[in-house]
């Protein structure tokens, strides 16, 4: 009988270096990016050419970018299983960009959220890469040929253009990318503000008290979560009538592994005072070996670097290929 040999599922995750990750990041993202790396064939990107979409002060984005790698690998993501790299290091992505680009319709970047939430947001500069974002996105996804893509809510539907401009690019040429499926979890893929639970907890937030840093201390944490945004009613249960208390109870249970139903008996007759404590010891042991171990790579820059440098030569080898296959479909000039 012959032997048959199946590739792992590969998976391309990214996230952007403008700043510490959010509790909302590590629990809707890369919590769940360490857990896959043992079934599929894993990258993992910082986005740092994203984040030039939104003025960046140049010295403090290059310290970002290695501090989000830290992070990364702090979070437990093991270099020996998972290849780490930066996105500007492997220049296929803005290659391939440009082609599909030139496959994506007007109409379809328009329709994009969060491209009228940041143009509202920075109405200042409302600029060409802003826009063109989810066409970067696509690209640092199909040059891989990525089967699965780990992500929050909010980027389900850079993901379907994903599809759909893959999808296009096929038909017009010939079967060339993998459609990537999008990798949701249940719970969690959108954690909220502790202070306006109806909106998404960003980093960009003005007010600090609506997010938890992944590097906050204990006593910021706790301070944070004390603050929560609750309401009137004092009793731990879910509901959308009670977005602050199901906010809470989401990370909780993502942090714990106890389910809604558990969380409501183990709360049950108690106020949210305990509650908003037990929330944050979640959070803070949780945060606790992660620190020290950013703290630790941070401090060895050539591990670091060396990480990064071989996480490049890899993903530029694998993306090089597919360039050059797209750039032949197309009708580039090859000598
Ligand atoms: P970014 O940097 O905004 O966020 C990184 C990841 O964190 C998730 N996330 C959240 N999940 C749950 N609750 C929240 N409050 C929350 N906030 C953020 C995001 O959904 C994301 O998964 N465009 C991407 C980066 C990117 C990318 C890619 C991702 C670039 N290329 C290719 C996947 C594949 C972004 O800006 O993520």
């Amino acid at each position: 009988m012959s032997e048959q040999i199946q590739r792992k599922k590969r998976i391309l995750s990214g996230i952007q270096p403008t700043g510490t990750f959010t509790l909302g990041n590590y629990v809707g993202a890369v919590r769940n990016w360490g857990a896959l790396q043992e079934e599929y064939e894993c990258l993992y990107m910082i986005a740092n050419l994203h984040a030039l979409t939104v003025r960046q002060e140049p010295a403090a984005l290059r310290r970002q970018t290695r501090e989000a790698a830290a992070m990364v690998l702090a979070s437990g993501i093991d270099p020996q299983k998972s290849t780490v790299f930066i996105q500007s290091h492997v220049p296929a992505h803005a290659e391939l960009s440009w082609v599909l680009s030139c496959n994506t319709q007007f109409g379809e970047l328009s329709r994009m959220t969060q491209f009228k939430d940041k143009s509202a947001k920075h109405s200042d500069n409302v600029n060409a890469g802003l826009f063109t974002y989810p066409a970067l996105m696509a690209a640092d996804i199909l040059v891989y040929n990525a089967d699965l893509v780990p992500v929050g809510v909010d980027q389900k539907q850079h993901l379907e253009l994903t599809r759909n401009i893959a999808q296009r690019f096929n038909n017009l040429y010939s079967p060339t990318f993998t459609l990537p499926e999008p990798y949701i979890a249940k719970t969690g893929a959108k954690i909220m503000s502790l202070q306006e639970p109806e909106k998404k907890m960003s980093k960009s937030d003005t007010n600090v008290n609506s997010f938890i840093l992944m590097t906050d201390d204990p006593d910021t944490i706790l301070r944070k979560c004390k603050r929560a945004v609750t309401d009137s009613e004092g009793t731990v249960r879910a509901g959308d009538d009670k977005p602050g208390v199901t906010n809470l109870m989401s990370i909780y249970s993502v942090l714990t592994g106890k389910d809604f139903a558990a969380i409501e008996a183990e709360f049950a007759g108690q106020g949210y005072g305990v509650f908003k404590e037990a929330v944050a010891g979640s959070i803070i042991d949780t945060f606790r070996p992660i620190q020290q171990e950013y703290t630790r790579i941070l401090a060895d820059k050539d591990y670091l670097d060396g990480i990064l440098s071989e996480g490049a030569a890899k993903a530029s080898h694998m993306a090089n290929r597919m360039v050059n296959k797209v750039y032949k479909k197309v009708g580039m000039l090859q000598l």
